[in-house]
């Protein structure tokens, strides 16, 4: 099918993955209806494409029924549903377990199953390596998450059950992201990912602050790749360009520590100062690297190395300080 007879479904459109998503989908020549209730998405985030011809915004939360109808009435060619809207925050999920399974879970079952009954062609779904708990051993395969699992949040929990649902019903795919880093996640929270918050720490010469011994590792996978990823799930791309059904991880296979992480960062934004290094977060896991070798069979494969990620998010971060 060629791109400017595609339309989309993005929920989500503000946030980090989502605008990077709506942004991609447009340069296409896809038509996209973003839905984002700006709770903890940003009309910034929208900024390079707010005014695109072919975008459509509504302010909406997705626990609100009737979602997949109203997007057909304004494009009822509606094709793809891409679903990132999501409570995103981990400590808030623990303190409010129930909002979080109303949106996390609830509300993408409900969706999928709209979508599936209006016959539309593709579901892609956010899940997360959260899914997988603290006991999985590296690297980690999709199967490594299952009913006995015991996910450390209801925002892990909430994502394991609504991936699943998926995956049952044969229609659609959950991907399993790692840790995504690049331009737009914000760095102004003490739970954003420890990416941003070295990034922004960084650039204005103070100390980078480690949890523990910093010789946990990470799986870090550049935000352009998981963009590319949701296009390859959806059949928009890749060998087939037939939607995938299932769960996949998404990640670059590669460990990085966080020590090696600081050092990498101090290096490229000139932050000479000693790392602080604090006492372990709780319930950090040690290790943690995706199996992506069933995606990587699917046609992903993640070109951007960490150093070049680096550069690129620093460039933007430099960019908004003016
Ligand atoms: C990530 C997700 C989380 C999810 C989890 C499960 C993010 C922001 N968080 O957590 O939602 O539940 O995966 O797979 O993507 N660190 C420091 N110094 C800092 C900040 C962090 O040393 O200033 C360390 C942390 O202790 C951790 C590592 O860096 O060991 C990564 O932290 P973070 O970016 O918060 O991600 P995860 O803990 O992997």
């Amino acid at each position: 099918m060629e791109d400017s007879r595609i339309a989309c479904l993005v929920t989500g459109c503000a946030g980090f993955i989502g605008s990077h998503l709506a942004e991609r989908l447009l340069a296409r020549g896809c038509s996209v209806i973003g839905v984002d209730n700006l709770a903890t998405g940003h009309r910034r985030n929208m900024a390079a494409f707010a005014e695109h011809p072919d975008f459509t915004f509504f302010e909406r939360d997705v626990c609100a029924p009737g979602l997949v109808a109203k997007a057909r009435t304004v494009c009822p060619r509606l094709s793809h549903v891409f679903h990132l809207a999501a409570v995103v925050s981990v400590p808030y999920s623990v303190d409010h377990p129930r909002h979080t399974m109303a949106v996390n879970l609830d509300a993408s079952v409900s969706l999928h199953e709209a979508a599936r009954e209006a016959g539309l062609r593709a579901f892609v779904f956010a899940g997360s390596a959260a899914e997988y708990g603290e006991t999985a051993t590296v690297p980690i395969v999709e199967g490594a998450a299952g009913p006995d699992t015991v996910q450390q949040s209801p925002y892990g929990r909430a994502k394991f059950l609504a991936s699943a649902r998926i995956a049952a019903s044969g229609f659609g795919v959950s991907l399993r992201c790692f840790n995504v880093y690049g331009p737009r996640q914000s760095a102004s929270s003490p739970y954003s990912g420890v990416i941003s918050l070295f990034m922004e720490r960084g650039l204005c010469g103070r100390p980078l602050t480690i949890f523990g011994d910093g010789g946990q590792t990470r799986d870090f996978v550049a935000v352009s790749d998981v963009v590319e990823g949701y296009l390859l799930a959806a059949g928009l791309t890749g060998p087939t360009e037939t939607p995938l059904a299932g769960i996949f991880n998404v990640g670059t296979g590669h460990s990085t520590s966080i020590l090696e992480l600081a050092r990498l960062v101090a290096k490229l934004t000139g932050n000479d100062r000693e790392p602080e290094f604090l006492s372990s977060r709780q319930g950090d896991i040690r290790h943690s690297v995706a199996d992506f070798s069933k995606f990587a069979a699917a046609g992903f494969s993640p070109n951007l190395s960490l150093e070049k990620g680096l550069a690129i998010l620093l460039d933007w971060q430099r960019l908004q300080k003016g």
